[in-house]
């Protein structure tokens, strides 16, 4: 069964705008979080205070979370790769910081310049500090059933690496299937791992739908108790460092799937698609939401 409310964490400024190559000026990308916070969604992955030169159209973080009007009791984490990011979350006054490191050596080497243990070295520095600071600490961990230059991983791997951020002091452990591979199936015999060393409300799915199974695959985690969803507003996404990799299920496809389920989400599904038409419009493509395509035509 399923629970009866889902929590969703939008990524769309993080991780949707991460991968356009169009520059959207920050006052964009604040009124694109002000939409998506009006239609009811409680958790916005903000900005990313990662090195300029690896992701320019992340630049402006600090103007992006100095420029937003945060609304009392909505959360507005950011991602943070090192210490030096960290300094800067800190001086925005953030309360949540997410991690992020792979679970494959390829994929660690090209997003992060280093191996997966000294990647989870250098992100458990940054999370012992956030913890003494009294902040809350999300941890991804990426490429969790496939990775683009390693292939298929092994969910102990994946099982190991969720134990450690848990002990650590992580609140959350957002499973990432950065390509888009799984299926359904090998969502379900990941989970099953995970589950040995992990309580469902401390897990969240992050789908990226490339293969078209994201639904499918959140179903397959749903029915298994996990009551935390990433979404991406338009199906916007993709790590440029995950090379073929697509956007995230789309935040709009979520809402209407979940209405359907019965769950209840607090989401305005005309609004939240008023708000994937708004970026959608600004970059000058259409949207990757189906839900919002056949809306929109009508
Ligand atoms: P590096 O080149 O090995 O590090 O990159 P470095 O320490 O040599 O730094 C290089 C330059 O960047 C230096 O500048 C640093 O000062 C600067 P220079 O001395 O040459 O002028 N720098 C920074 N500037 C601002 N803020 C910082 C920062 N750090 C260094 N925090 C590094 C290592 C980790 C920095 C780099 O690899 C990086 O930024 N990687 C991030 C890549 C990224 O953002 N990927 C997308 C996000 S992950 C994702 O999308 C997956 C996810 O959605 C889950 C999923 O789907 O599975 C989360
Ligand atoms: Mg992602």
């Amino acid at each position: 069964t399923v629970a009866p409310e889902i929590r969703i964490y939008e990524v769309g400024p993080r991780d949707g705008l991460q991968n356009e190559s169009k520059f959207v000026p920050t006052d964009i990308k604040v009124e694109l979080i002000s939409k998506i916070v009006a239609a009811g969604i409680k958790n916005v992955e903000s900005a990313s205070f990662v090195s300029p030169k690896w992701v320019k159209q992340m630049s402006d973080s600090v103007d992006v979370m100095k420029n937003i009007q945060r609304v009392p009791g909505v959360n507005y984490p950011v991602l943070v790769p090192n210490l030096k990011g960290y300094e800067t979350a800190k001086q925005c006054n953030v309360e949540e910081i997410a991690i992020f490191p792979a679970g494959s050596e390829g994929f660690s080497q090209k997003n992060l310049n280093c191996s997966v243990e000294e990647g989870l070295r250098r992100f458990k520095q940054v999370a012992d500090e956030a913890v003494r600071d009294g902040l809350r600490v999300r941890g991804y961990i990426s490429c969790v059933v496939g990775c683009p230059y390693d292939g298929p991983i092994h969910p102990k791997n994946i099982a190991k690496i969720t134990e450690q951020w848990i002990a650590m002091g992580c609140y959350e452990v957002s499973l990432g299937d950065t390509m888009g591979v799984g299926t359904a199936g090998s969502v379900r015999r990941l989970l099953h791992e995970i589950l040995t060393v992990a309580k469902p409300e401390q897990l969240a799915l992050h789908f990226h739908d490339t293969y078209g199974q994201g639904l499918s695959n959140l179903l397959a985690g749903l029915e298994l108790g996990i009551k935390t969803v990433d979404s991406s507003i338009s199906g916007l996404g993709g790590c440029p460092y995950a090379r073929g990799a697509s956007g995230n299920l789309a935040t709009e496809d979520l809402v209407y799937f979940l209405y359907g389920l019965g769950v209840n989400t607090d989401v305005d599904l005309v609004k939240i698609i008023e708000a994937g038409r708004y970026i959608s419009n600004f970059l000058g493509k259409p949207t990757e939401s189906k839900v919002n395509r056949v809306i929109s035509d009508r």
